[in-house]
């Protein structure tokens, strides 16, 4: 079902778009302001929103580009009352995606929705076909003895139903090693669901998992599925176990013990068939301790323990996944394929450290097929392009690095980037900690983090 926000200072058009827009088969929210409204893009997932420019408080155009910087892919229709065409346009320029005039008929309204709806679906699937979704999750197979021993453990898992905690630093793999356990199993034909504990609001965590029914809370308009349910026959995957609060803890711990669930004002438990994997890069034992993850939790979901080791641990592994890396874009881009110096080969396979791991890998094989122009890569070039080589020169004395290739775009995203990664150093990598530190919430952080390539 499709859910669209209306904001609007009039109460009789705000009741009347909602009603003619359930009975079309959408989910409606409503705001009197910019403030509602955005509180509630920060909490539901919105597919359209219809926004008056004329607004009390913070004006619509304003509003308008506080959505876009929240998320610019939301389209947003403006309505716009008599002579203020002008401002719409305007409006369509800050990325709006079309607009309406007062006095707004029924059937125009429905066709713009029903057509930014199918604009956004095509632009998404472009998008996924041009990352190329599946192949993302692509697993090259390791040379080294650990990384076979991690392939024979996933193939001789995947067939039971056993719940596996899989644990490893940032960037090693554990997503798609957990992917590779669903596709291998017979729960294949099934959804895979994967939830970031971290990224989604505490206050949230409950409907996310467990949904709600039509009428529970305001805001809940219609009823919702939670990921247990949607993974129903599948493999529901709860990455960043370690991020939940003890409170999410006790609610996932009694749903793993009953393999029911309830939803939100619900009145009846839902049975399940979901199999059950985790994954963090905190070290949960020592959690355990300091009293922040629950040992009965931890007792639940360790049923098959399964490590994965850094990459600068396992340092045989590194030549065939540069290999793959930079066959696999030089396809995508339609780039030469890129040949590394014998030199940057070995500072890369023998003596980098490689904190981010296989996602640092992969982010700086594409970074230099697509940015340095021979087909011979150097030494160079590859120190150029890793972006925390520098990093204790530049914060040694608060002072920076000047880099003349930088702009000062690149010059605020490397603060930035450095910034946020010393932070997480001082705070031994505990997201929520670094957020409240930098004052961000918790999943603006974590988008935060991608954007940098950090994450
Ligand atoms: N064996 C592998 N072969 C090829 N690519 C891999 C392999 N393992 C991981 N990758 C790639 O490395 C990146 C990171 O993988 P993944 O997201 O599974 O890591 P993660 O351990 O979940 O990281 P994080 O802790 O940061 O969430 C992905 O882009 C993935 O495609
Ligand atoms: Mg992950």
């Amino acid at each position: 079902m499709k859910s669209i926000l209306i904001v609007d200072d009039e109460e009789n058009i705000r009741e009347t778009l909602k009603d003619v827009l359930e009975d079309e088969g959408y989910a409606v929210f409503l705001a009197e302001n910019g403030k509602v409204a955005l509180r509630i893009l920060d909490t539901h997932v919105v597919d359209v929103i219809l926004l008056d420019l004329w607004l009390p408080e913070i004006g619509g155009m304003d509003v308008l580009k506080m959505m876009k910087e929240r998320d610019s892919n939301i389209p947003v229709i403006i309505i716009s009352g008599h002579g203020t065409i002008d401002t719409a346009v305007r409006a369509t320029k800050e990325g709006a995606f079309d607009f309406i005039e007062k006095p707004l008929t029924i059937e125009h309204i429905l066709n713009v929705i029903d057509h930014a709806i199918k604009i956004n679906a095509l632009k998404e699937e472009n998008l996924a076909l041009r990352q190329g979704n599946l192949n993302s999750y692509y697993m090259v197979k390791g040379s080294s003895d650990v990384y076979n021993g991690i392939e024979k453990l996933i193939s001789s898992c995947a067939h039971s139903n056993s719940r596996v905690l899989i644990t490893g630093e940032n960037g090693t793999g554990k997503e798609v090693v957990a992917r590779k356990i669903h596709e291998m199993s017979q729960r294949r034909g099934a959804p895979f669901v994967a939830v970031n504990c971290a990224a989604i609001p505490q206050t949230l965590i409950e409907s996310e998992l467990f949904g709600y029914q039509k009428g529970s809370f305001t805001g809940a308009v219609s009823d919702k599925k939670g990921k247990f349910e949607i993974a129903d026959r599948g493999t529901i995957f709860l990455d960043e176990i370690a991020d939940m609060s003890l409170e999410a803890q006790a609610k996932v711990l009694r749903v793993l013990e009953e393999m029911q669930i309830e939803r939100i004002g619900g009145v009846s438990l839902i049975k399940i068939d979901v199999r059950v994997i985790a994954a963090t890069n905190k070290d949960l034992s020592h959690l355990i301790k300091e009293r922040q993850f629950r040992e009965d939790l931890f007792y639940r979901l360790n049923v098959v323990p399964i490590h994965i080791p850094s990459l600068r641990e396992r340092r045989e592994d590194i030549p065939g996944l540069l290999n793959y890396y930079f066959e696999h874009f030089a396809h995508e881009s339609t780039n030469k394929m890129k040949v590394l110096s014998d030199e940057a080969a070995q500072f890369l396979v023998q003596e980098y450290t490689w904190p981010g791991n296989i996602r640092e890998l992969k982010n700086l094989v594409e970074r230099l097929t697509i940015l340095t122009r021979d087909v011979a890569v150097g030494l160079e070039d590859v120190k150029n392009n890793i972006p925390y080589l520098h990093e204790a020169e530049f914060l040694a004395d608060g002072s920076f690095v000047y880099n003349e290739k930088d702009g000062l775009r690149e010059a605020k995203e490397n603060f930035e980037r450095n910034y946020i990664v010393n932070v997480l150093k001082k705070n031994k990598n505990n997201i929520t900690r670094t957020a409240q530190v930098l004052k961000v919430e918790r999943s603006n952080l974590y988008k935060v983090m991608k954007r940098l390539g950090i994450w």
